[in-house]
């Protein structure tokens, strides 16, 4: 039965608040740091191509299915889910789904911090003009410095972790609404005008392109496929119950189909836009693709150290970076304050000390894992790449695996048809044959390959 009460955290006030909220959550690090540089790792065109059929056919129907639960539960995942379970006469198991992606959101939240505090130091480098003239090499060792300074490294992960916890103490209407309804589109502007300067560096502009877009099957491995559909589930915030909390707070009458596509093309389009802003200047500069983390970090600087107004606009890419970041944060941590507040009967704002100061001492972690940390290594990875690993490509695409199932099999037809409300019957039994055979068979393929263990 479909639930006619709101969530006792309110509601979205509007369809469009909705959306952009969502793409707030979805639109983040994943897209412009995170994208371009496990393209560059994984070879370019084959895994642009293989990420964009796992946003389509893998991220679209979870995505669907998430925010539908989320409203039919009206409340956090873990209680959502128990609810939904209950009036499907499903086992009370199901709602451990939601517990286990409180815990991937957790863990995200943690570096996710310290690599957003490191695009916020930047905002102070681009504006008081230290990337004027600067050549590759002087941009690496820009970023090398900030690396290695663990106290600098603190500092910002601690501010950006506080930044998240107070826009989520006030509750997410008030503050976030009115945020990302001009912050979004200021992003989409300045990425189309990195693009344009992108675009003036002519045979490399090419050369990025057909890198992104001309499929080479030789370069991709499995554990590449498995990356391209974890950073599916990354990009998408999908799998952890952050959609699922947000579509708690959605209207009766907004149309979930329509919204969930909308979402995945913005998404996808920033991320597509900052592979082409950023990929002219890698192959102009000599510089490698494959370089890893510090990507943006290293390359950006020399397209602002070398444009008019560069200070200005550098500055600005990164404070947008920052509040990018910002509303996917805010989205981690959300499934877990509203629990707290649901079931433990916590103020919104103990519950955000709570979790957003446990978040920030397991980030400690990852801010050493950059410099006194890096030789502290589990399974050959450090702290930081253990945390992207485990969560990216193994928590996510298994919660997402379940939130399919289900959907698709455990809630009954009646029940996703009244929630869906899908008015063409073929997208209706479109997404159900997606979200019953295609995901999950997907999902479990790839990931059993991805690991190793299917030959
Ligand atoms: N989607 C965000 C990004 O691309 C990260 C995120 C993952 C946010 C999971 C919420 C949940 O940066």
């Amino acid at each position: 039965m479909s639930r006619s009460v709101p969530s006792i955290h309110g509601q979205w006030s509007s369809r469009w608040a909705f959306i952009l909220a969502a793409t707030g959550s979805a639109v983040g690090l994943g897209n412009i740091w995170k994208f371009p540089y496990i393209a560059g790792e994984n070879g370019g065109g084959a895994f642009v191509l293989v990420y964009l059929l796992c946003i389509a056919c893998i991220g679209l129907p979870i995505m669907m299915a998430e925010v539908m639960l989320g409203r039919r539960g009206r409340q956090n995942p873990i209680n959502s889910l128990e609810t939904i379970a209950k009036d499907e006469q499903a086992s009370p198991l199901w709602k451990y789904l939601g517990w286990s992606g409180i815990a991937a959101g957790f863990i995200i939240l943690s570096y996710y911090s310290v690599i957003a505090g490191q695009a916020m130091a930047y905002i102070f480098r681009a504006f008081s003009g230290v990337f004027e003239g600067v050549t590759a090499d002087g941009a690496e060792n820009i970023y090398a410095t900030l690396k290695q300074d663990p106290e600098r490294l603190l500092a910002w992960h601690t501010l950006f972790m506080m930044i998240t916890m107070t826009v989520v103490a006030r509750g997410v209407q008030h503050g976030l609404e009115k945020t990302v309804r001009f912050l979004m589109p200021t992003l989409f502007l300045i990425l189309i005008l990195l693009v344009g300067y992108a675009a003036s560096t002519g045979e490399y502009f090419n050369q990025a392109v057909s890198f992104l877009f001309k499929p080479d099957f030789s370069q991709l491995t499995s554990e590449g496929v498995l990356i391209a559909m974890g950073h599916a589930f990354f990009t998408l915030s999908l799998g952890m119950g952050a959609i699922m909390a947000y579509g708690s707070y959605l209207p009766k009458e907004t149309s979930i189909l329509q919204v969930s596509i909308t979402i995945a093309i913005a998404d996808t389009l920033v991320a597509l836009l900052a592979g082409l802003a950023i990929f002219p200047l890698v192959f102009a500069n000599d510089m490698q693709p494959s370089s890893g983390p510090g990507l943006i970090f290293e390359t950006l600087p020399i397209a602002f150290g070398h444009i008019a107004g560069g200070e200005f606009f550098g500055g600005l890419f990164f404070t947008l970076l920052v509040f990018a970041a910002w509303t996917s944060a805010i989205s981690l941590i959300e499934p877990a304050v509203a629990w707290l507040v649901e079931n433990r009967n916590v103020s919104r704002r103990r519950a955000c000390v709570y979790i957003g100061s446990s978040a920030w001492f397991v980030g400690l972690l990852t801010v050493f894992s950059f410099n006194i940390g890096s030789e502290w290594t589990l399974f050959g990875k450090t702290a930081f790449d253990l945390f992207d690993y485990l969560t990216a490509n193994i928590m996510l695409p298994l919660g997402g695996l379940f939130i399919a199932i289900f959907a698709g099999w455990f809630m009954k037809q009646d029940s996703s048809t009244e929630e869906l409300a899908i008015t063409r019957p073929i997208f209706y039994h479109g997404w159900r044959i997606l979200i019953r055979y295609v995901t999950p068979t997907a999902v479990v393929i790839i990931f059993l390959k991805g690991i190793g263990l299917l030959g």
